[in-house]
């Protein structure tokens, strides 16, 4: 860590702890020692994605049988002045009349995004998953210009979705989003969760006009 100053957020518990060979894995990307189905291993690997976009550092101590104590850094903002987020242009973003379908999980993510979108003047439909997201693919390959997925869904995740598309009808634009980094690091599109209404009217903008 370089020195400065630092706001520490810390959580401890008195939990189970964990074992060194666990220790060595817990932001890894699915890993988990729970059973099938009861974590998904993504908690750990969030954070840490999270911590880092904010040029902070995480560092824990666990010993088994007493519990654990995550310390996360994050840089001290002093002046005021670069505290107040500079204000995108969201009047500048340009809406259209495209057909749009989205796909995501969770509900409230689907809701709030149809809602931005409509609002920007395009045509909405939604899947609440891979496979139903296929079925109106198959159904509307002519009328649809472009799909916005999550990337991180049970059964089908959003870039197999992708494929699937492309083989249906290659014209289809795609966006991927997601809450989790890594994921998408070799993607030239994507955006990442959480994002604000018009972030989201200007990527879909942008791919719409892209090639
Ligand atoms: N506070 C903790 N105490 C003990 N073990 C922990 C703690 N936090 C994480 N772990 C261990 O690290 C593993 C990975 O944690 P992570 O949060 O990434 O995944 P998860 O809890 O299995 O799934 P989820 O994505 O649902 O949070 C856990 O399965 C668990 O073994
Ligand atoms: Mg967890």
């Amino acid at each position: 860590m370089p020195p400065g100053d630092y706001v520490l957020l810390l959580i401890s518990d008195t939990g189970i702890g964990m074992s060194e060979e666990v220790q060595k894995h817990i932001f890894e990307p699915f890993f988990t020692t729970k059973e099938l189905g009861q974590g998904t291993g993504l908690g750990l690997a969030t954070v840490y994605g999270l911590v880092q976009q904010h040029d902070g550092f995480i560092q824990f101590n666990s010993q088994l049988g007493e519990g654990t104590i995550f310390r996360i850094y994050f840089p001290a903002v002093i002046e005021k002045s670069s505290f107040s987020r500079k204000k995108e242009p969201e009047l500048m973003v340009r809406g259209g009349k495209e057909t749009i379908l989205l796909v995501d999980d969770q509900i409230d993510i689907l809701s709030t995004s149809k809602e931005t979108l409509e609002s920007y003047g395009y045509k909405v439909l939604i899947a609440g998953n891979g496979i139903q997201a296929l079925e109106i693919i198959e159904k509307y390959k002519d009328l649809i210009d472009l799909v916005v997925s999550d990337v991180v869904m049970p059964d089908m995740d959003g870039i197999e979705l992708r494929m699937l598309c492309q083989r249906i009808n290659p014209s289809i634009k795609f966006l991927l989003m997601s809450a989790f980094s890594p994921k998408l690091e070799n993607e030239k599109d994507y955006l990442l969760k959480p994002f604000l209404g018009h972030q989201l009217a200007r990527k879909v903008r942008e791919i719409l006009d892209s090639g």
